[in-house]
């Protein structure tokens, strides 16, 4: 009889195929999960018990790490699987939910029960209250929430208070997978394990910081789904808010799920609200037009000819506190860009004065910290130094720590991180409500002023390209340039000149 009882709703679906059983089975190979648990996929196809674990076993070998293919171990794993055909958007189809998972559990089952909500959004109202309706919203159960977690404040709000008369707020963990990444960790531990870095991470020492999240492809088959979305829905509002907070919050005096999390809602509290005459200077939207043998987001799959959907969005943010006051963010997510790369860059100030002079071509730069989340993820720091033989020519180099260099140890899976951790019962690195409601407050009159003003720019970039050049003006009355890193980021080309 199974101690752990894992309900995926959306069990057919993309995200459990390619992400949630891999992590499922990498902790069972790694021993985080005990013999005594079942895995019980829910969704509208029909499979049985044995199909859906044939239709498992066959799609771990597609997506499972070469490193953990033992089919030894997968066939163990699988044999803890079983799946109920249902529709979760269907309340009447509960009590049977209820059945089948009576009977996993057996008679001493105490109820301890993870629900996984992989299904489209807009069932992530309803769910919570099916499950009430029949008694599964039981004490020791959790429920973990994929992204998008509302579609703008007031929807928030409103799924926010289901939840919270559904369960209490320490069986709630939404997810946001960017935490669940061993290099956002690091930048804590790289902020907050060493006390070099501290007294300089401040407006004093720091000129501006970048955060970046690309990537170099389009929207795929998931035309339907991005249009009514956006990037800012899609990537800003949640995946680069959270890396501004971790590059921007105070370290917490002790280390715990509510004190961490407090310093984060902190961060967002800060941010400046941007007012209408802000929106032109200080965000600028893209949408990627036809280009390098790319087509055109209009011309994608399920997409309207006459979409203003973004794809591509910078903005300038200004962090209203003590430390930060004065320097600005500058974030900025799109698809088909030339790379995939996530980064922060800080830039510190210039010298107050540069006694070396530029020298063939090389001039003392201002050093900058690039923090590299993904791929090869490390960290560079850039230096100005002397090139040998007479004169000072002062040249750009970088010194660089690579992640692998952590004794080999393969980087974790952000997603069996964070079930694990919800299996655990520690929430910190997934996203509190008030954190929710705060980010939501200050994206959402942007989403409004877009509704309202259709006109609004919209600037084309063709695919394959760093982004609308409006961006880069965006930034250039605070003298400040994106970094856009080498174009291949391939293992022996991990940074290029800075
Ligand atoms: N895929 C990713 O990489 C990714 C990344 C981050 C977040 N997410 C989020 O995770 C969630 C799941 O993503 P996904 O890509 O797996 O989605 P998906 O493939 O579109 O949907 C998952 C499953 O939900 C069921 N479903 C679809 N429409 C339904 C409806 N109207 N009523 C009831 N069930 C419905 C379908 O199964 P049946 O037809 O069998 O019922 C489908 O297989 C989404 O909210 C997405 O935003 C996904």
């Amino acid at each position: 009889m199974a101690k752990l009882i894992i309900v995926i709703f959306g069990a057919s679906g993309d995200l459990t195929k390619r992400k949630l059983m891999p992590a499922l089975y990498s902790l069972f190979y790694t021993k985080r999960l005990n013999d005594d648990f079942a895995i019980l996929g829910a969704s509208r196809t029909t499979y049985s018990d044995e199909s859906y674990r044939e239709y498992i076993n066959k799609e771990m070998y597609h997506f499972l790490d070469k490193s953990l293919q033992d089919k030894e171990k997968i066939d163990e794993f699988i044999a803890h699987l079983y799946y109920k055909s249902m529709d979760p958007a269907e309340e009447n189809q509960y009590a049977s939910l209820k059945d089948k998972i009576d009977t996993l559990g057996g008679a001493h089952f105490n109820g301890n029960i993870l629900y996984y909500l992989s299904t489209p959004p807009v069932l992530y109202g309803k769910i919570p209250l099916y499950l009430r309706s029949v008694g599964l919203n039981t004490k020791e159960s959790r429920i973990i929430v994929e992204k998008p977690f509302g579609y703008n404040l007031e929807s928030a709000l409103a799924l926010n208070k289901i939840y919270e008369n559904v369960f209490d707020e320490h069986q709630i963990y939404r997810i946001d997978h960017f935490l669940g990444k061993e290099t956002a960790q690091n930048l804590l531990a790289f902020r907050f394990a060493n006390g070099v870095f501290e007294p300089l991470w401040n407006r004093n020492y720091i000129d501006y910081i970048e955060v970046t999240a690309v990537e170099n492809l389009g929207i795929g088959d998931r035309g339907g789904f991005y249009d009514k979305v956006g990037a800012l829905r899609d990537m800003v509002q949640n995946h680069l808010i959270q890396l501004v907070a971790l590059a921007a919050m105070e370290p917490p005096a002790i280390f715990n799920a509510d004190t961490f999390r407090n310093e984060i809602v902190k961060v967002y509290d800060s941010l400046k609200p941007l007012t209408e005459i802000d929106f032109n200077d200080h965000i600028v939207r893209g949408q990627y037009t036809a280009g390098h043998y790319k087509i055109g987001y209009r011309e994608e799959k399920g997409i309207p000819e006459d979409s203003r959907t973004e794809t591509y969005i910078a903005m300038r943010l200004e962090i209203g506190n003590w430390r930060w006051s004065g320097v600005p963010f500058y974030i900025r997510t799109g698809k088909q860009m030339p790379t995939k790369v996530t980064e922060i860059v800080v830039h510190f100030r210039e010298t107050p004065h540069q006694m070396f002079h530029c020298s063939k071509g090389n001039c003392p730069k201002a050093n900058k910290l690039i923090l590299r989340l993904q791929p090869n993820e490390g960290i560079v720091l850039s230096l100005g130094l002397k090139v040998p033989g007479s004169g000072f020519q002062i040249k750009n180099v970088t010194m660089a720590f690579d992640y692998n260099q952590l004794g080999g140890i393969p980087m974790g899976d952000a997603y069996a991180r964070l079930i694990d951790d919800c299996i655990q019962n520690d929430p910190t690195l997934f996203t509190r409500s008030d954190a929710v409601e705060a980010s939501w407050r200050f994206f959402d009159p942007i989403l409004n002023y877009w509704q309202k003003h259709p006109e609004a720019p919209l600037y084309g970039y063709p695919a394959g390209t760093w982004g609308p050049l409006e961006s880069e003006d965006m930034m250039h009355y605070h003298h400040a340039e994106w970094t856009n890193p080498c174009k291949n980021l391939t293992d022996t080309d991990k940074y290029c000149e800075l």
